[in-house]
């Protein structure tokens, strides 16, 4: 890995013309979310976690996840588990070692082709995931003959599970549009594509990545009482009981049954009662193909910071905004929708130098805009905005679970794209964090950790807990025992090809 740099850049406004410094100071007006503000949207933010909890078409979805144990660190087995990310497929096979908390992984990413997200035709979806679980197992598992494997399939869109082997897709996210799936059970048509082509895999369960990224922590981290992705999208999943889910009531289970909970609250607030959108944020929304869904997330996630950040530079750059912003410059590139992804406003917010040359660099080779100073300030200071304000609200979310569970002290696995990779954002959370509860000791009781691979690691030892629980005889929360019944050995052809 590279060094880290420190940004060691002041920055001065001091040669920025006044109606540009106007412009900056509306900006620091629309985006910063102060103190006060973070307590009033945390305790609505628990209010509709709570009601979510009551009924199934509350605000946030609180979707029981039938994940009813955390690991102790003694599991073991060799288990498939099948990533559905936003722009990568990954197949790993984890096996978990005799040694206390350890496993080994091998792994293969395949690209998860663009047109995959809006296509007509569902089958094209399963069929192509179906093909590289097969590709996987050809490759690593050629002239072998294999015991089918328990796989978890991480599959992070809200789904309704009446069971862990069963998920109705309740709305697309993230951009994704595919016809046909919402409101069906997803493990039916991607468990057929699986047996046409005899694959030795037995998916077992579905797991969102927010839980597979709690449950990977707990592996080696007993204090962990949620999982956070900071990513493309959004969310967070937090163990709670059965006897606090009022909506599991009828299942007559007892009530300290533990119940680990996919939050779903990408969709805080959709009712826009306490965040504070601005006009860029409505933007978005309309745009996209789930307008008045997916509030908070659409203020934080990595999909679409780029795409706020640039609306502002339209808007700003506009004729009629008279600010002379980007001057006689070839706007086209700027205007293209989704033209600028998270990743751009980390390069802004990394660029160490007091004349941000980098960040000069960066528009004309990626825009072909030639900035001025004036111009560059304008743009760090917005990439700040941007940046602190999707860090400040998303941990909202964290402080609400810790009130709501009246968890004074705990630790948060997280993982995603914004957390790992984007500068600040810790810092930034934790400064939100300590704001919120109004802590001024030297150690942050309740800490956001790097989770390991939530959706590798995790997914293979929710399978692993869920074998375990049919083995004790407790079949709550499976839909399919048959799944769980030894299978015949499958030949593995050395050209990969499966025989039955
Ligand atoms: C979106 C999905 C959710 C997932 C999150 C992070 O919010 O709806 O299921 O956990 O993105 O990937």
């Amino acid at each position: 890995m590279p060094p880290r740099r420190t940004p060691s850049r002041r920055g001065s406004l001091a040669d920025v013309p006044k109606n540009l410094l106007d412009q900056i100071k509306e900006l620091e007006r629309q985006f910063t979310v102060p103190g006060e503000k973070l307590k009033e949207i945390t305790d609505h933010w628990v209010s509709e976690l709570e009601k979510g909890l009551e009924k199934d078409d509350g605000p946030i979805p609180q979707n029981p996840s039938w994940v009813m144990a955390f690991p102790d660190g003694n599991e073991t087995g060799t288990y498939l588990a099948l990533d559905m990310g936003g722009t990568n497929l990954r197949v790993c096979e984890v096996t978990l070692v005799e040694e206390k908390g350890e496993f080994d992984i091998i792994q293969s990413k395949y690209r998860m082709p663009e047109e995959l997200k809006t296509t007509d035709d569902q089958e094209e979806l399963w069929n192509y995931i179906a093909d590289c679980v097969q590709q996987f197992i050809a490759y690593h598992h050629a002239g072998e003959t294999m015991e089918p494997l328990p796989m978890g399939f991480t599959f992070s869109y809200p789904a309704t599970q009446n069971a862990i082997d069963h998920g109705v897709l309740q709305r697309w996210t993230k951009g994704f549009d595919i016809a046909g799936v919402e409101g069906t059970d997803v493990v039916i048509p991607f468990e057929a594509a699986l047996k046409k082509r005899n694959l030795p895999v037995e998916l077992t369960c579905i797991v969102n990545d927010t839980v597979g990224t709690m449950i990977a922590t707990a592996y080696t981290d007993p204090t962990v009482r949620i999982g956070h992705i900071f990513g493309t999208g959004c969310n967070a999943a937090y163990i709670d009981n059965i006897g606090h889910i009022p909506k599991l009531k009828h299942m007559g289970l007892a009530d300290d049954v533990p119940m680990a909970v996919n939050c779903e609250y990408g969709s805080f607030d959709n009712a826009h009662k306490v965040l504070p959108i601005t006009p860029y944020d409505r933007i978005v929304d309309k745009e996209s193909p789930r307008p008045g869904q997916q509030a908070m997330e659409k203020m934080t996630a990595g999909l679409y910071l780029g795409e706020i950040f640039r609306l502002v530079l339209c808007d700003l750059s506009a004729p009629n905004a008279d600010l002379g912003l980007f001057k006689d410059q070839d706007l086209k590139h700027l205007q293209k929708q989704y033209s600028l992804d998270s990743s751009f406003l980390s390069m802004i917010e990394e660029d160490p130098f007091e004349n941000l040359s980098e960040t000069h660099e960066l528009f004309k080779k990626q825009l072909s805009i030639d900035t001025t100073k004036p111009e560059l300030e304008l743009i760090r200071r917005l990439a700040e905005l941007v940046g602190t304000r999707a860090a400040r609200i998303s941990h909202c979310g964290v402080a609400a679970l810790c009130k709501m569970k009246g968890w004074t002290e705990c630790h948060v696995g997280a993982d995603g794209s914004v957390f790992t990779r984007y500068p600040h954002f810790k810092q930034r959370g934790a400064q939100a964090l300590r704001e919120i509860f109004g802590w001024t000791g030297r150690k942050d009781p309740i800490e956001v950790i790097p989770s390991e691979d939530g959706s590798g690691v995790g997914a293979a030892l929710i399978a692993a807990l869920t074998q375990k629980r049919t083995e004790e005889g407790i079949w709550a929360g499976i839909n399919d025992r048959e799944r769980f019944r030894k299978k015949p050995a499958v030949k593995i052809g050395e050209d990969g090809s499966i025989q039955s």
